[in-house]
């Protein structure tokens, strides 16, 4: 609770018994959540069918003309296709340096491999959290010929301080993913970050990032708190979703939701089950030089890291 509420408590009715009602009561938390600063919706982006590796179809929300970049956001792909020909090629060897790659798996699995003899399976609801650091050659190749392909690729900024570590990874299994039912018809999964007491897998991440998966019944309205300061988006993949206050801004399936800034976001579904991350950071504020898989703040340690590259010291 804050000072501003406390004193608009007594001031209606004043004396210690009414504000300790309030505070107790039921009312409490509708009155809370009307004075925290909500977050409300800055930029609806859509996102544009493209491909890469060597050919996998994807949908590009964010690092695409609509949106660049959202600080310390770099990139975020959606791929899902049941049709074996849209991703089977994979991505086949390449190298990043000086940022942070962060894979989602929904549905089938996909085989991880790299020039330092690391190797894993990502199965659906695992995530890997990679961090490349000053440079890795690795594959990202699908370990199935047929059914259903989906995920997500989020790539995450590094501060240039952190740009030259030595590359990491965290593997985490669906299982060690919390999932709390907030008893009014919504599923979130804690990737990184906390939500309602339980904290994610993923920590010691630079921009101190919050990932969730949220799942709405049809209908059913979600408030959560949100750092504020860091910027925040929720993408929508399955249903339709409105977020802010009041009657809110809607946002379809497909599409993504720039926030502004705030400590709450509130998220209503439409007439079916909406499904969508919800992602924030807090933003570096640093020059971006980029080229391809490499992220650095200047145009030199890019022509570096090529150089670095091509001479085998990734
Ligand atoms: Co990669």
């Amino acid at each position: 609770m804050n000072a501003a509420f406390a004193a608009m408590a007594l001031r209606s009715e004043p004396g210690a018994h009414m504000l300790r009602g309030i505070v107790n009561g039921g009312s409490a938390m509708n009155a809370m959540a009307s004075n925290t600063r909500q977050r409300r919706v800055a930029q609806v982006v859509r996102g544009q069918p493209t491909s890469d590796g060597a050919g996998v179809k994807l949908n590009r929300v964010i690092g695409q003309r609509a949106l660049d970049m959202l600080d310390p956001f770099l990139l975020l792909d959606e791929f899902r296709s049941d049709s074996a020909a849209d991703y089977i090629a994979g991505f086949p060897d390449h190298p990043h340096r000086g940022f942070e790659t962060v894979t989602y798996m929904l549905a089938g699995r996909m085989r991880h491999g790299d020039n330092h003899g690391n190797s894993g399976l990502l199965t659906a609801g695992s995530v890997q959290w990679m961090t490349a650091g000053r440079g890795i050659v690795h594959s990202e190749m699908p370990e199935q010929e047929d059914g259903l392909m989906w995920g997500f690729q989020l790539w995450v900024n590094l501060p240039a301080a952190d740009k030259m570590t030595a590359p990491r990874y965290k593997d985490i299994a669906p299982e060690r993913i919390p999932l709390v039912e907030t008893g009014d018809g919504a599923l979130v999964r804690v990737i990184a970050g906390r939500f309602a007491g339980a904290t994610g897998p993923v920590s010691g991440i630079a921009v101190d990032p919050l990932y969730l998966d949220l799942e709405l019944d049809a209908g059913a309205t979600l408030s959560l708190p949100v750092p504020e300061g860091h910027n925040a988006f929720a993408y929508v993949f399955a249903g339709d979703a409105r977020f802010g206050d009041g009657e809110g801004r809607g946002v379809a399936r497909g599409e993504l939701a720039v926030l502004e800034d705030g400590a709450a976001v509130s998220i209503r579904a439409g007439e079916a089950r909406a499904h969508l991350i919800l992602v924030a950071g807090r933003p570096l504020r640093e020059p971006v030089a980029r080229y391809g898989p490499f992220v650095m703040n200047t145009q030199a340690e890019i022509i570096q890291a090529m150089e670095d590259f091509r001479a085998g010291r990734f």
